[in-house]
């Protein structure tokens, strides 16, 4: 192993305890700030449509924070079957409602265009949430105030398979070609508060669940990311 690997394995092993820890006080400060939505929400009537919509975005962030912590607790307890079959049009519908009040606050139309009694998919709800979620996050810090977000799920059948499909277009910064090769990569980011994980985490989740994603992309012009579910034939 050269050294370079060596030091970017001790990092993740590093990464792995500080994230239990981390995890682990997470859980105090969010049932604060849940009992405290909870406590707003008694005058949802007193409150404007607008203001309503912004707490019901951070009840379902928080509820979701909660589930991402009891996924991360189970998967070091235990390796999880993903026997459940998701409605990929629920979940874009569920990641709208979350990403609402963002676009909005950024002056960025979402729009979906999905097609309907479109097949479920063999994929756990929760980490599909995650994975249109973080492509939504991308998405929207890609774009300019006015930019425009599109989101489809379409079936097609390709040679003998069937295939559904999911994708996301903005019309964005894009990629550089020189960047092409690094946004999967552990830690890539071009921002400045990024992480550089939400794509690495994408994948993996994908590849668990034998789900392809590509991505076309024109620097200055904007980027396409594309889920390939294969349903069978
Ligand atoms: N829709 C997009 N348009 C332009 N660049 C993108 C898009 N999606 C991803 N990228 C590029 O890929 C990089 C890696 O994305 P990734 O989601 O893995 O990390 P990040 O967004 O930088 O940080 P975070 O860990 O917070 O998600 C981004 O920093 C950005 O340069
Ligand atoms: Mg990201």
């Amino acid at each position: 192993m050269i050294k370079e690997e060596k030091i970017q394995e001790n990092k993740l092993h590093i990464l792995g305890r500080l994230s239990a820890g981390l995890i682990h006080e997470i859980r105090n400060p969010l049932s604060v700030i849940n009992l405290n939505l909870d406590y707003i929400k008694i005058y949802k009537d007193e409150l404007n449509p607008e203001m309503n919509e912004c707490i019901n975005a951070c009840l379902e962030s928080s509820e979701r924070i909660n589930q991402l912590i009891e996924n991360f607790l189970d998967f070091s307890k235990k390796n999880h079957s993903t026997d459940e079959y998701a409605s990929i049009n629920v979940v874009t519908e569920k990641a709208v409602e979350i990403m609402l009040a963002t676009c909005r606050k950024s002056n960025i139309e979402l729009q979906t265009i999905l097609q309907e009694d479109i097949p479920k998919v063999k994929f756990q709800t929760l980490k599909m949430l995650q994975v249109f979620l973080n492509l939504m996050t991308n998405a929207v810090e890609a774009s300019l105030s006015g930019g425009k977000i599109i989101l489809r799920s379409y079936k097609k059948e390709v040679k003998n398979d069937s295939f559904v499909f999911w994708e996301i277009v903005d019309n964005g910064t894009g990629i550089e070609d020189d960047d092409r090769e690094k946004i999967f990569t552990d830690f890539y980011t071009n921002k400045e508060t990024g992480i550089g994980i939400g794509l690495s985490v994408c994948k993996m989740l994908l590849d668990e669940h034998n789900a392809e994603l590509e991505f076309e992309s024109e620097f200055g012009k904007g980027s396409r990311f594309i889920i390939k579910f294969n349903i069978g034939g």
